[in-house]
């Protein structure tokens, strides 16, 4: 089968791309190399990598050229980023998403939407989000994803297309832009240098090991039914208070370096993801454990300074960083 990966030479979208690679699948990258997109995450890979932006539908049409699947991962990611400024984030996800099925739509592909467990909102007071859930997005990042996944159900119903979408919880793991909050903690870590805690720090995401994420993403392509939404979670609900202490214990870094920062406006105390759906049909579950995960995690960004490196002195990079906690780290508690 050949494949377009968009957002391929991405953090999720790479492991994606070289892990269907290795199923012995065609793969085709398209990827606009905005500031997270690295060609180097496909270094060693024969993965075929065109550079352009899913809202494009010329370059959309060159690289989907004898394809039979469209797997999505091009977004902007990163609710701080979103909440400094949004605009982009609407236009990847509605209009970039619309592109696609359009193609998708007069060709007849496969097509799998990655979303996120974001869509669903805060579950502060308990329980787990179902697929049938409604949508309450709560930062301009997840309305824009929701928004994006609109546009599945009706070209399912208009036009019989065969999409699904996944909803993936918190994912980490090696390859991951240091401005979330395990590469970014991890490598602050190792730099000796503060890692910002948003508020109490009591907040919890559920995570999940970007292979595991994979797998569940592959086993959608391949077996999910059109029109249907999975779930796909890593079971493993996590204060970010005990994600921050277990980083520091696996660098060896000084514990004085967690501060409290003031918190993200509108920040979601918990997320919470039901994922029996995909277990009954798609025989999915994952199978790395947080403290595996993590430690295999922290090991990569220990063995891959330059990598990383590179990142965090760029210009881009330090402008962000400044405007994003500068001002917090100087009135941390
Ligand atoms: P993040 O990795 O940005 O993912 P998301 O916002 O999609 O959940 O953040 C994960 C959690 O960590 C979230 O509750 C915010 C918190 N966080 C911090 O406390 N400090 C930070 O510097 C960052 C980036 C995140």
């Amino acid at each position: 089968m050949r494949v377009l990966v968009t957002g391929g030479a991405g953090f999720i979208g790479s492991h994606f791309a070289k892990r269907l690679e290795r199923a012995g699948e065609d793969v085709v990258v398209l990827d606009k190399l905005t500031y997270s997109g690295n060609p180097a995450n496909l270094d060693g890979t024969g993965i075929e990598l065109v550079v352009g932006d899913i809202c494009d539908s010329q370059a959309v049409e060159r690289a989907t050229e004898g394809c039979e699947a469209i797997v999505n991962f091009a977004a902007d990611t990163h609710v701080d980023r979103s909440i400094l400024g949004a605009t982009d984030f609407g236009r990847t996800e509605f209009v970039g998403t619309q592109t696609l099925l359009e193609l998708v739509r007069k060709t007849g592909m496969r097509y799998v939407q990655v979303s996120t467990d974001e869509v669903y909102g805060d579950l502060e007071t308990g329980g787990s989000s179902r697929e049938t859930d409604p949508l309450c997005p709560s930062s301009p990042y997840s309305v824009a994803k929701a928004a994006g996944d609109l546009h599945i159900p009706a070209y399912v119903r208009t036009f019989g297309v065969q999409a699904c979408i996944t909803r993936g919880s918190n994912t980490y793991g090696p390859n991951q832009y240091p401005e979330k909050l395990i590469p970014l903690f991890t490598t602050n870590a190792l730099d000796a240098e503060p890692l910002p805690l948003y508020g109490d720090g009591r907040q919890v995401r559920d995570w999940l090991y970007v292979e595991d994420h994979c797998a569940g993403i592959e086993a959608v392509l391949r077996r999910g039914r059109a029109g249907e939404i999975y779930n796909i979670g890593g079971g493993h609900e996590v204060e970010n208070i005990e994600v921050a202490k277990g980083i520091v214990e696996l660098t060896g870094a000084d514990p004085t370096l967690l501060q409290h920062v003031e918190d993200r406006p509108g920040h979601d105390r918990r997320y919470s993801l039901s994922c029996e759906k995909a277990k009954q049909e798609l025989d999915w579950e994952p199978v790395v454990s947080f403290a595996d995960g993590l430690a295999q995690t922290v090991a990569w960004y220990r063995e891959n300074r330059p990598w990383w490196d590179s990142i965090k002195s760029g210009e881009h990079y330090r402008a962000y960083y400044e405007r994003q906690y500068a001002e917090r780290l100087e009135n941390a508690e």
